[in-house]
C-alpha cells in the first residue's frame, strides 16, 4: 500500500479565492470508519458498510483485519462488506502491520491482538513512529499481553497477546478515546468484567457501536460525573448493517473557509453531530459565525444535521480548556479562524496536540507565523491576534510535517490571503480525505 511518507512531496500553493458555495458532502467519519471495519471483523457472518472513509488511514485497518483472516471487499456500489472471524479469531499475520500514518488503527488494533493467541509487528512512517505509545501498552500489559517497543516506547513495536488475557479496572490519565478504545476491544475477548474509567469524556463511538454490535457493555456516571465503562467478555458480537455519518473533523475545514472567505454560502451535508466532536461549532459560533444546523436525523446510530455555513465577522475568544476533547482534531483549523479574528484568542490545556501526527501547537505556530500572522506559542496553547477580517498576508512555505490536519488548515488560511499560502506538502491529505482538494476546488468556483 503506498502512504504518504513513501511519496514525493506534493507542494501546492493556496491563492486567493471567491466564496464558497454550493451544496458539498464530506466523507465518513473516520473514527467510525475504523471502528465498522474492526468490529466487523470479529463478527461471524457478514456486515456491510456504506459511506466508509477511503482514506489511506482507514485502507490500513482494512488490510491488518485482513491479514489477520477477515475477508474484506469494496462493492462498485462503494459498498463494503466484511465477513469476519468472531471474537477470539484473529489469526496469526504473516508480516508486519504497516499502519501508515494512522494513530487510531495502531492503538486500536493493539487492543485487539493483547487478548488474543497471536503476535504482530506494527509498523508506520516518521511521523507514526514518533508517537507515545506506552499510554496503550501500560494498561494492555496489566491485562497480560507483552510489548517489545523501540526506544522511547514507539513503533516499531512488537505485541505478543495472551488468552486468556486478565480484566482490569483502569482510571485513564489522559482525555484518549484511543486509549479508552484499545481496552475495550482488548476486553471483548476477556472473560470477566473490564473497566475503563473516564474522568473527562472523549469520543464515545466505541461504546456506541460496541453496544449496536451486540457486546455486554454498559456506561454508569458517577456523582462526580466521571465515567465507568464496564465490558464483560468474552461477547459474541453479530453483524451490522453500517451507515457511517460524514466526519465532523473533515467538515471543520469547510466550515473555517465559509466563514472567513467574504460573501460565502456554502451548505455541507451530512455532518456527524455527536456531542463529543461538535466543540468546533460551538467555539465557531461563540465567536460569531453563523452556523445553521438543517434537517437534523439520525445516521447508522449518530445525529447528522447539513450545515448552512455564511461568511461571518468573528471575534477572538478565550476557549474554555473544557471543550478541548470535543475539538481535539480541529485546533489546527480553528487558529486559522482566530487569524481572521479581532482581538486575541487564547488557547490552553492543549498539551494533548503536542502529541499527534506532528506537534501541532509547534507546527502551526511557525506556519502561522511563515504567513504573518500575530501568534505566541505557550507550553499548552496559542495566543493569536487576528487579522480583524482582513486578509491575511501569506507567503510560506508552510511545513506540513506529515500531518493531514496542517495542510488543509494552511489550504484554508491560503483562500483568505493577499499572495496565497504555499504548503510545502499535499500529500498527507489523502490519509483523512482523498477527495479534500477536488472539493476545495469545486466550492472556491476554481474547478
Ligand atoms: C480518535 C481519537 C483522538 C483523535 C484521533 C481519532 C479515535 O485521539 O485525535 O484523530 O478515533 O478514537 P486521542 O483519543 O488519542 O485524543
Amino acid at each position: 500500500m503506498a502512504h504518504s511518507a513513501d511519496q514525493a512531496p506534493v507542494p501546492r500553493r493556496f491563492a486567493r479565492s471567491g466564496p464558497l458555495t454550493g451544496t458539498i458532502r464530506v466523507p465518513g467519519d473516520k473514527s467510525i470508519s475504523h471502528r465498522a471495519l474492526m468490529l466487523s471483523a470479529l463478527c461471524v457472518g457478514q456486515s456491510r458498510i456504506s459511506g466508509l472513509l477511503e482514506g489511506e488511514d482507514v485502507l490500513a485497518t482494512a488490510a491488518a483485519m485482513r491479514a489477520m483472516g477477515a475477508q474484506i471487499e469494496r462493492g462498485a456500489d462503494g459498498i463494503w462488506t466484511v465477513h469476519g472471524v468472531g471474537v477470539g479469531g484473529l489469526m496469526q499475520p504473516a508480516q508486519a502491520l504497516d499502519m501508515g500514518n494512522s494513530g487510531t488503527s495502531t492503538r486500536l488494533l493493539m487492543g485487539l491482538v493483547a487478548s488474543h493467541p497471536i503476535t504482530a509487528m506494527f509498523t508506520g512512517d516518521a511521523s507514526l513512529s514518533r508517537r507515545p505509545m506506552a499510554r496503550v501498552t501500560d494498561p494492555l500489559g496489566e491485562m497480560g499481553a507483552e510489548f517489545n517497543a523501540s526506544p522511547g516506547g514507539t513503533l516499531p513495536l512488537m505485541v505478543r497477546g495472551i488468552s486468556p488475557a486478565v480484566p482490569i479496572s483502569y482510571r485513564l490519565p489522559v482525555a484518549s478515546a484511543q486509549v479508552k478504545s484499545a481496552i475495550l476491544l482488548a476486553a471483548l475477548n476477556t472473560p470477566g468484567t473490564t473497566t475503563v474509567i473516564e474522568p473527562v469524556a472523549t469520543r464515545d463511538h466505541s461504546e456506541k457501536m460496541l453496544k449496536g454490535f451486540g457486546a455486554d457493555l454498559t456506561v454508569e456516571t458517577d456523582a462526580d460525573g466521571v465515567r465507568h465503562i464496564h465490558v464483560t467478555g468474552p461477547c459474541d458480537l453479530t453483524a451490522q448493517d453500517i451507515e457511517v455519518p460524514g466526519d465532523p473533523s473533515s467538515a471543520a475545514f469547510f466550515i473555517v473557509a465559509a466563514l472567513i472567505v467574504p460573501g460565502s454560502d456554502l451548505t455541507i451535508e451530512n455532518v456527524g453531530m455527536n456531542v463529543t466532536r461538535t466543540g468546533i461549532i460551538t467555539v465557531l459560533e461563540q465567536m460569531g459565525g453563523q452556523i445553521e444546523r438543517l434537517n437534523a436525523r439520525t445516521v447508522g446510530g449518530e445525529p447528522v444535521a447539513d450545515l448552512r455555513v455564511r461568511a461571518s465577522a468573528l471575534s477572538g475568544i478565550t476557549v474554555d480548556p473544557a471543550i478541548v476533547p470535543s475539538m481535539v482534531d480541529e485546533f489546527p483549523v480553528f487558529f486559522i479562524a482566530a487569524a481572521m479574528a479581532s482581538g486575541t484568542t487564547v488557547t490552553s490545556g492543549l498539551d494533548e496536540l503536542r502529541v499527534k501526527e506532528s506537534d501541532r501547537l509547534a507546527t502551526m505556530a511557525r506556519g502561522l507565523e511563515a504567513i504573518g500572522v500575530d501568534v505566541e506559542e505557550r507550553e499548552d496553547g496559542l495566543v493569536i491576534t487576528g487579522s480583524g477580517g482582513a486578509s491575511l498576508r501569506g507567503g510560506g512555505p508552510v511545513a506540513t510535517l506529515l500531518d493531514h490536519r496542517i495542510a488543509m488548515s494552511f489550504a484554508v488560511a491560503g483562500l483568505a490571503s493577499e499572495q496565497g499560502v504555499n504548503v510545502d506538502d499535499t500529500a498527507p491529505i489523502a490519509t483523512s480525505f482523498p477527495d479534500f482538494l477536488n472539493l476545495l476546488d469545486r466550492s472556491t468556483g476554481a474547478a
